[in-house]
């Protein structure tokens, strides 16, 4: 087992640590207050290539591992974790499926301009009355010959508002529950097809979510991704990858509030020396510095495997069960560790104590992840 990075890798974890530092520092705090979409940011991720990392150059993707991308990942969530749920969803639930899943046709229609980021996607799987029972989809796509109809709403849809090309699972037929579901490329403007009002959110609020309503969208049967009944499948095999991007995005929150508060512990004093040298604080950063760490292991072990082609049900899972309990944590203590400070805007990390809360929700709840842990060691 190798510990060390290489030379490509540590190229790519400084490019995305100075991006973020040049372009992703500068107005975090009010597009956070604005919910203000970082559109020229994006634009620039694209350029870079961090908007379709893993994806093979022929399809203008950059072609890198995924070890890369969970240290592209921590380095922009540390930063803005809004930016980087625009990144994770692109590459992961867009990119990684249409790469691994779609015809050459749709690769180089809708692929393309989707993994250079001339464009952003989305993926819409969640409803107002479907969210972690995935299987229980009420949108209907009837076949009709040449198309289908799509019918129904999908709720909190990351890059819903920005998106050109959407992802949409729906049920074709009802009676025969997972198998009955198929996964379609959707294009923005398409007739009956309206993107709902911007949700106003706790956290990641430069982000934007909304809800997706179709009226009869016709929808080319050329646009169906994989067999007929293979939408739950490919939705869940997406969303193994996908896991491994909101763990890195989880990861980064962590790390970036670990890493403010460990500048402040050393340079704010009290009872006569700097707070890191009370043990009440020290104790609080070596916990920190710990789960950290330990959640950046499970993030490379799931990427590793992915790379190696392994299941990666459990092994992504594990990384983001783990990673957002730590989100959590660490941000909470680095509000703490902070005093007043911490609790106001200009010291960032009240923002990450808010962005940290959503990890442990989109992409499989932290309950849906010891279900999937859980049935996996069961089966063993
Ligand atoms: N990987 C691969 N295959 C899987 C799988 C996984 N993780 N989980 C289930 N499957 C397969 C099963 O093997 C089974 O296949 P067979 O019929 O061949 O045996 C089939 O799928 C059905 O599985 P289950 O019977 O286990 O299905 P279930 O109804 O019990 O649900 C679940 C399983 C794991 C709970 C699933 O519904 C799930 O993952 N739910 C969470 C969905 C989720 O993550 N939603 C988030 C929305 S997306 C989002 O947040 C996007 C965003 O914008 C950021």
């Amino acid at each position: 087992m190798n510990f060390t990075l290489s030379e490509e890798q540590l190229m790519i974890q400084q490019a995305a640590r100075d991006f973020a530092q040049n372009e992703l520092l500068p107005g975090v705090i009010e597009r956070d207050r604005d919910q203000k979409f970082p559109h020229e940011q994006v634009k620039k991720m694209g350029e870079m290539g961090l908007l379709g990392m893993m994806v093979d150059p022929k399809y203008g993707g950059a072609g890198m591992d995924s070890v890369s991308y969970v240290l592209a990942m921590e380095e922009i969530s540390k930063i803005d974790a809004s930016a980087a749920v625009v990144m994770s969803v692109n590459n992961s639930l867009v990119c990684a499926g249409l790469e691994k899943f779609a015809s050459e046709e749709q690769k180089q229609k809708y692929l393309t301009p989707l993994a250079s980021g001339e464009v952003i996607g989305a993926f819409a799987l969640s409803e107002p009355e479907a969210g972690s029972d995935a299987t229980s989809q009420k949108t209907t796509a009837e076949d009709k010959g040449d198309y289908y109809l799509l019918n129904g709403t999908k709720n909190w849809i990351t890059n819903g508002g920005n998106a050109t090309y959407y992802i949409v699972i729906a049920q074709t037929y009802p009676e025969k529950g997972h198998k009955g579901i198929n996964a379609f490329i959707v294009e923005r403007g398409w007739e009956g097809f309206e993107i709902g009002p911007k949700e106003d959110k706790l956290g990641i609020r430069g982000s934007d979510t909304h809800s997706l309503l179709f009226t009869d969208v016709k929808v080319p049967k050329e646009n169906r991704i994989g067999e007929d009944g293979f939408g739950f499948k490919f939705a869940m095999a997406v969303l193994n990858g996908g896991r491994i991007g909101i763990a890195s995005q989880a990861l980064g929150i962590a790390s970036g509030a670990y890493e403010l508060a460990l500048k402040y512990a050393k340079e704010r004093k009290s009872f006569g020396t700097e707070i890191i040298n009370h043990q009440a604080i020290a104790f609080k950063l070596a916990d920190m510095a710990t789960q950290i760490t330990a959640a950046r292991m499970l993030c490379f072990k799931a990427a590793v495997e992915k790379d190696e082609g392994k299941d990666i049900s459990e092994s992504g899972a594990m990384a983001k069960l783990f990673a957002s309990q730590t989100a959590m944590d660490v941000t909470v203590e680095a509000v703490q560790i902070h005093g007043g400070y911490g609790y106001v805007k200009e010291y960032h990390v009240e923002r990450l104590m808010r962005d940290a809360k959503i990890t442990q929700i989109y992409e499989g709840t932290s309950e849906i992840q010891k279900i999937v842990i859980s049935r996996s060691i069961a089966k063993k």
